[in-house]
């Protein structure tokens, strides 16, 4: 044998057993943990690139099919640092938000952890976790918004549209609607220079929350950590003020008030939160509140002006509710309960958007699934996008249809697939006041407004579902009650 002959040799029978014994391992490990099959990608940075660029563009959805159709409804990847095992299955999405506490939690990166603060709802875990949940939940509940909260909502509303003329950015100004909103129903401030520059250091926080994959060399995280803290303080002096006020015996409806009498984190009977305690929870319920409902109601605008039937149906539904209440009243719950179509509307954009595309948790234990193991420890991500957007639940999936939400039938066959604001222990506690919100910005919308789109714009889905350039629209203000505004062109 000549030396190349025996260097081939050796390095066949090297490359065989390293070839065979990876294969014997990756069988076992297959046979003992079943795990859900997939690929991990590069290292380190695994299929990350791949997830990042395809929710950069309009069409995000090849992503997720490629791999369903490679590996079925459950597959594992690696994304953001870590392997993940990714569900598009609606009955392993429900395991998942059913079994909250139990056997997974919700996980979040540590840069998110400083930003929110310890004593943010989605940091808290256990009996206190659930006790501040409901508590959030009696702040937005439907008897709540009836009794006060839409009153608030139909003004706030007004008052931002009453500023509109030309070209409007409708991002820019769905999120000013949707932080005066927040700022009034936590703590009773009315939009002023104080809550102005709130906003401005509030959405340097915001920004802090999109610089992900590598927070310690962004200057958009340090900024932001920044930006926390002078928020912070502004809240504290609000919480100081609040608490002098009640010494005095005076009382407000938000709540700010009801974490006051609350029992505190420490559990304690009527013995209150700490005042980093209610800055901290305050901080994240705005910033729950507020990036998700600014982009629905921006999107909801959006979908309406590429689908004109739907329009001049909701149009036609407003039109009546204002001819018969006139120009000034407010809309009452009643006006609110008889928004059929609206409904219809508001439900397929969610469907359609899915602002929130879906969560991670990671597993507590060791978890069988479907014929497969998680092992503890892992992530899991529970795609709502992905079942949303299935053929097999939602008849022409991909397409703005409110109409399927008429269908007496209901929009689908299959049980559990229409979860936008999540499900089990963490559901969203803001679902109803984010509808209300929603649907109060598209009476006074359409009922004072026409509108055409300033420019082309395009629907992204990273760092968050957005529209690229903030969606310019031109304006022109219309009204039901005087002909001639109309006919002069006004
Ligand atoms: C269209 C608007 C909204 C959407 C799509 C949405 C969606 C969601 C989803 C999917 C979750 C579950 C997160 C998880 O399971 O980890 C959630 C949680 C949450 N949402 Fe919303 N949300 C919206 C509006 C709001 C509003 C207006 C508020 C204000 C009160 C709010 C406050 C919260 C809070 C505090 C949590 C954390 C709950 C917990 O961890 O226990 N959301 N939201
Ligand atoms: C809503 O919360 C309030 C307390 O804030 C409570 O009295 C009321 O019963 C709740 N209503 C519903 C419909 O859950
Ligand atoms: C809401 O907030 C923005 C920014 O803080 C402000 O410019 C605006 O005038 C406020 N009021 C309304 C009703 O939008
Ligand atoms: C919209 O979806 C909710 C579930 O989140 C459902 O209860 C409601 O009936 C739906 N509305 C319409 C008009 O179908």
């Amino acid at each position: 044998m000549d030396a190349i002959n025996l260097f081939l040799y050796l390095f066949l029978s090297v490359f065989t057993f390293y070839l065979v014994r990876g294969m014997a391992v990756a069988h076992l490990r297959r046979r003992k943990n079943r795990l859900p099959p997939g690929t991990l990608g590069l290292p380190f940075i695994g299929e990350t690139l791949q997830l990042i660029s395809a929710y950069k563009t309009e069409n995000p959805e090849p992503f997720i099919d490629d791999r369903v159709s490679k590996y079925g409804n459950i597959f594992t990847t690696h994304v953001f640092g870590e392997p993940t095992v990714f569900s598009a299955d609606p009955e392993t999405n429900r395991f998942i938000l059913q079994n909250e506490g139990r056997l997974f939690e919700s996980s979040y990166p540590g840069s998110i952890q400083n930003l929110l603060g310890r004593y943010s709802l989605l940091l808290m875990r256990g009996t206190l976790h659930k006790r501040m949940h409901s508590l959030t939940m009696s702040f937005a509940n439907s008897s709540i918004l009836k009794d006060h909260l839409l009153a608030d909502i139909d003004r706030l509303v007004r008052l931002n549209l009453d500023s509109w003329t030309g070209r409007v950015f409708l991002m820019d100004e769905a999120k000013k609607i949707t932080f005066n909103l927040t700022v009034k129903q936590l703590m009773s401030f009315d939009p002023c220079e104080w809550t102005e520059n709130l906003m401005k250091e509030y959405m340097l926080v915001i920004e802090g929350f999109f610089s992900i994959p590598l927070p310690i060399f962004s200057s958009t995280y340090r900024k932001a950590i920044q930006a926390r803290t002078k928020v912070a303080e502004a809240l504290g002096l609000v919480v100081r003020d609040r608490r002098k006020e009640r010494e005095g015996g005076e009382r407000k409806n938000d709540m700010l008030e009801s974490l006051f009498e609350g029992d505190g984190a420490a559990g304690v009977e009527g013995g209150g939160f700490s005042d980093e305690e209610i800055v901290d929870f305050i901080l994240a319920l705005l910033v729950a509140g507020y990036e998700t409902t600014s982009t629905i109601m921006t999107l909801a605008v959006k979908f309406l002006t590429e689908t004109p039937h739907a329009l001049s149906q909701l149009k036609e539904e407003h039109e009546e509710i204002r001819l018969r209440k006139g120009e000034v009243e407010s809309l009452q719950w009643e006006d609110y309960k008889s928004m059929p179509f609206t409904q219809c509307v508001v439900n397929e954009t969610l469907r359609i958007a899915n602002i929130i595309s879906g969560v991670f948790r990671r597993a507590m234990t060791d978890i069988n699934i479907k014929g497969y193991t998680i092992p503890k420890g892992w992530k899991v991500f529970a795609s709502f996008r992905a079942v949303h957007l299935d053929h097999e639940h939602f008849k022409d999936a991909r397409t703005f249809d409110p109409w399927r939400w008429q269908n007496s039938a209901g929009p689908t066959s299959s049980p559990n697939v229409f979860t936008p604001f999540g499900g089990g222990p963490r559901r969203c506690p803001g679902y109803e006041l984010a509808r209300v919100e929603l649907s109060v910005f598209l009476h006074h919308l359409v009922t004072r407004f026409s509108w055409v789109p300033a420019e082309a714009d395009k629907l992204i889905f990273f760092p968050t579902t957005r529209m690229q350039k903030r969606y310019p629209i031109n304006v022109q203000h219309r009204s039901l009650f005087d002909q001639r505004e109309e006919e002069n062109g006004l």
